[in-house]
């Protein structure tokens, strides 16, 4: 047994617009614990591709980038969401967008890629606990984690949420376009072969359609305090 495997792990899986980012943050911020946004990892590595100007269905290209890529999270000092700095350059905003999300999808889906990340991730772990949110990270990453989550809400809601998030970051989008990709995304991420996106057997399954930050918050740290 190693010795990170004792430092409790919450794991937050579901899909996008789900409230997977804001609900790990806050729930971090109130246990204490790291937090491990595993997206920004596969978004980092479409960010890096494509800046190389690499094929994205190039499986053997793409697996050695996502080996060479150095990504580090540093926290912002003016409350501002956490910067993502990809081979020393800050891709903070390149990420955020929806064409970065289509991107880390694309590349995801290649087992050798994910693999590449596995070390990364599990270095994360470390006490006084860590949050880890993703799509895989209940099922295959942190499979002995003690409190696992599946967040998901209606798929109208969450192309509306993730509309509003990329309008506050001043990103342009129509709501209509946003759900149409988010879908694709979805259905991707939920049928490929290796890691899909589906629930671990022993996930708490919370349908936030409907409900506030702070109601979902506590309903999740429920399942840590119970
Ligand atoms: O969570 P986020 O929207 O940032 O993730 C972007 C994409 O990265 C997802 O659509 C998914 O394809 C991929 N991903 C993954 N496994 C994870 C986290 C993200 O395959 N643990």
């Amino acid at each position: 047994m190693s010795p990170s495997s004792s430092v409790p792990v919450l794991t937050i899986d579901g899909p996008s617009g789900s409230g997977k980012g804001t609900i790990s943050r806050r729930v971090a911020e109130t246990l204490g614990w790291r937090l491990l946004d595993s997206g920004a990892l596969y978004r980092a590595v479409g960010y890096a591709a494509g800046a190389e100007g690499l094929d994205l269905s190039d499986a053997e290209a793409i697996t050695r980038c996502a080996e060479e890529t150095r990504i580090r999270f540093q926290a912002a000092t003016d409350g501002s969401d956490t910067h993502v700095l990809v081979n020393g350059h800050d891709a903070t905003d390149e990420l955020r967008t929806e064409t970065a999300g289509a991107a880390a999808s694309a590349i995801a889906s290649i087992p050798s890629v994910r693999q590449a990340l596995v070390d990364m991730q599990l270095a994360f772990r470390k006490a006084p606990g860590l949050v880890a949110d993703g799509r895989d990270m209940g099922t295959v990453i942190f499979p002995d984690a003690p409190f696992k989550v599946f967040l998901t809400a209606s798929a109208a809601e969450r192309a509306q949420r993730r509309y509003k998030q990329l309008k506050e970051k001043g990103l342009g989008v129509t709501l209509a376009t946003l759900q149409r990709e988010i879908e694709a995304r979805d259905a991707r991420d939920a049928s490929r072969t290796v890691a899909p996106l589906k629930p671990a057997a022993d996930a708490v399954f919370i349908d936030t359609t409907g409900m506030g930050i702070d109601d979902v918050v506590a309903k999740v740290l429920a399942v840590v305090r119970s």
